[in-house]
């Protein structure tokens, strides 16, 4: 398996520990205030993650491409800074905490654009691109 699809899965595995682990709090305590947080978790962190994995071991002539690891670093940093603010937002009652959401959302949000350039490259394109970026 190419070492990106590796990294998003294993960056997927903790996530879905993470929002199985937030389910089960708001399931044991009654209070499901913090559920966009769980689903967040989820869906961005697991079942995102593991997608982008699946797609670059599906690809690997563009999962050894440079651009694949900075979407890996981009898109993670991003749900890093994001996913634990939005839970700390909602389950603690927080709302100052709103603009680390939104900058989050943004890197996470440009993560996907840098994804979508690697899809509807070529292969040869992408090695072009991140040749001209490494000069
Ligand atoms: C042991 C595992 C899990 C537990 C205990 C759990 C628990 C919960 C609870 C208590 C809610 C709030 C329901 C409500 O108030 O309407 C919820 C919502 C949600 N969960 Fe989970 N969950 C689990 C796993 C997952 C997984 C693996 C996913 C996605 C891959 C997921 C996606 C969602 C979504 C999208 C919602 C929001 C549904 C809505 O809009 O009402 N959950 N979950």
């Amino acid at each position: 398996m190419p070492r990106v699809s590796e990294l998003f899965f294993k960056t997927a595995v903790v996530f879905l520990v993470l929002g199985i682990a937030a389910g089960l709090q708001m399931a044991i305590s009654g209070d499901h205030g913090a559920f966009p947080a769980h689903a967040h978790i989820n869906l961005l962190g697991w079942v995102t993650s593991a997608i982008f994995g699946g797609y670059y071991a599906l690809n690997p002539a563009k999962a050894e491409r440079r651009v694949a690891m900075i979407h890996y670093g981009l898109y993670t940093v991003g749900l890093v800074i994001m996913l634990p603010a939005l839970y700390w937002m909602l389950a603690g009652g927080h709302p100052d905490v709103e603009p680390v959401v939104a900058i989050g959302s943004l890197i996470v949000a440009a993560s996907v654009l840098v994804f979508a350039f690697v899809v509807f490259s070529a292969a040869e394109t992408v090695r072009s691109a991140t040749a001209a970026t490494a000069r």
